[in-house]
């Protein structure tokens, strides 16, 4: 049987890439269309070669046959749009599914089509108009590792005013109370439906009174006194504006504000009493708090790689931070370095840093070196301090030719000033940087704790250590999701 099938395979005719010729197919309730918008049509004919070769059908054009549309690097809105475009399916005929390139790299990788999950539909659920299901409030996971929480979601305004009063208590240095704002904020995210009654927070995790009575106050008046308070208060506006400054945290904010210090130019009159990193996120931060967009990430990126891969050919560099999770914007760019070769990273970050300096690039760095040989380092519990080399930089990212003149044709700058995060890591532990460095900042402090409270397990980006310190060892992030027992999450659904 088998033997009959590959040689009709062979023969269905090259030209027909998209041929759905019955014989060679192994999964007939299944029909593939893969929507180009932002695959390319090389990288479409590629991806096409491979599902055929895997017994998969996949069609050429979008027809009612279609059962299952995959899309890349599309956002939801745009997918949904995309489909109210195309003709409805015939009375009785379900729409197919939309889908996310995941779900086709998954069955790819599994051999068959793997069932269609929440976390693989581009569908932007439809506001419902009766309460939502209890159930689902009850089905409602406690870790944020353990549920997909993807950039748009359905209840910005209250997750909103819920992080406000979260970053108002980190101003306070009340810990506590900022781990249970956002906790409540992130599952407020992971909803598939937007909250319209305070009874549909019933059975839900981490909403205790506090937050409760915020999200009443919304939906009764649509504003909620306290965080319109906080938002206009005097030390909340202070402690924002100096925390924004590249150097600058919550300890040294609150002693400046203290000394009743208020604005940016006080700072810049006192220069000696400021670290040299400071000094350079105050000249720069007027560009440094405009947000990054995904042209200028990508330019960096084709900057980083021609660099990296000049100083050592084969070295990878991986975009990771909010950019990897589908953000469109940021406040800096995080790229991870690393060699197939173990070893061979060592030395690259300084000659990749003189090497940006040499071209006028660098605004400012700060190298930090390696603390991997550090005795007991790897295993060490915290969710933000790594042993990894790194250089935390302003870079000088050139603007498009286009836009460096004004309307008016005043000279404008032809550069701007751009945070950009380097991080090297060695080969071996590349899974668990990339997972540490990819966020969300809330979704690693849950991953951590999941590992601890749950699993007895130490997590860090570094390694996953049982009691006795040994590192599992892992291949991927998948794996590193499987050794904990948790369904894997895509990079796109841990905006927690
Ligand atoms: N991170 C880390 N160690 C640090 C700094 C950051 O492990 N010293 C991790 C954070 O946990 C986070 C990721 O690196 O998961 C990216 O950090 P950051 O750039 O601050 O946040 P983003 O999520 O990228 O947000 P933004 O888009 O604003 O940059
Ligand atoms: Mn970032
Ligand atoms: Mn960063």
């Amino acid at each position: 049987m088998l033997p009959k099938r590959r040689r009709a395979r062979a023969r269905s005719p090259g030209g027909a890439a998209a041929s759905s010729a019955l014989s060679s197919v192994l999964f007939p309730g299944v029909a593939i269309y893969l929507a180009e918008p932002r695959m390319g049509r090389s990288r479409r004919a590629f991806l096409t070669r491979l599902a055929l070769s895997k017994g998969f059908r996949v069609l050429d054009a979008y027809s009612s046959e279609v059962t299952h549309v995959v899309m890349e690097r599309t956002s939801a809105e745009e997918a949904v749009c995309w489909q109210e475009q195309k003709a409805a399916p015939p009375p009785g005929r379900p729409r197919p599914a939309l889908l996310d390139i995941s779900w086709f790299t998954e069955s790819m990788a599994a051999g068959q089509p793997v069932p269609v999950e929440g976390r693989h539909r581009l569908e932007v659920a439809k506001p419902r108009k009766g309460p939502p299901n209890p159930a689902a409030a009850a089905a409602m996971p406690a870790y944020a590792c353990q549920r997909s929480t993807p950039l748009m979601h359905h209840n910005s305004s209250l997750s909103e005013a819920l992080e406000t009063l979260a970053e108002a208590a980190g101003f306070e240095g009340s810990e506590g109370r900022l781990l249970s704002f956002h906790r409540a904020a992130s599952v407020l995210k992971a909803l598939p439906w937007p909250v319209t009654a305070l009874s549909q927070l019933q059975g839900l995790p981490h909403f205790g009174e506090h937050s409760s009575s915020v999200i009443q106050e919304l939906l009764e008046r649509g504003v909620c006194e306290e965080v319109e308070r906080v938002r206009c208060s005097e030390r909340y506006r202070t402690m924002k504006l100096f925390t924004q400054i590249f150097g600058v945290g919550v300890k040294t904010a609150n002693q400046w504000y203290q000394e009743g210090l208020r604005t940016l130019d006080e700072l810049r009159e006192q220069p000696q009493r400021l670290t040299r990193r400071q000094q350079a996120g105050l000249q720069h931060h007027l560009d440094l708090c405009t947000p990054v967009g995904r042209p200028d990430a990508e330019a960096l990126q084709q900057l980083v790689e021609a660099t990296v891969g000049q100083a050592l050919p084969g070295a990878t560099v991986t975009l990771t931070g909010g950019f990897r999770r589908g953000k469109l914007q940021g406040h800096d760019v995080d790229f991870l370095i690393t060699h197939p070769e173990e070893g061979r990273e060592v030395g690259l970050l300084p000659s990749v840093m003189s090497q940006l300096q040499s071209q006028g690039l660098v605004l400012y760095h700060q190298h930090q070196p390696s603390h991997l040989g550090d005795p007991g380092h790897l295993a060490r519990q915290s969710h933000t301090m790594d042993a990894f080399e790194r250089s935390l930089c302003i870079l000088r990212l050139p603007k498009p030719s286009g836009a460096a003149k004004g309307a008016d044709s005043e000279p404008r700058s032809t550069w701007k000033a751009v945070r950009v995060d380097l991080v090297v890591a060695p080969w071996s532990q590349f899974p668990f940087a990339l997972l540490g460095w990819t966020g969300s900042k809330l979704f690693e402090r849950e991953l951590r704790r999941f590992s601890r409270k749950e699993k007895g397990l130490c997590l860090n980006s570094h390694g996953l250590f049982d009691p006795e310190q040994a590192c599992f060892p892992v291949a991927s992030e998948e794996d590193i999701f499987r050794h904990l027992g948790l369904e894997y999450l895509p990079p796109e659904q841990r905006n927690a």
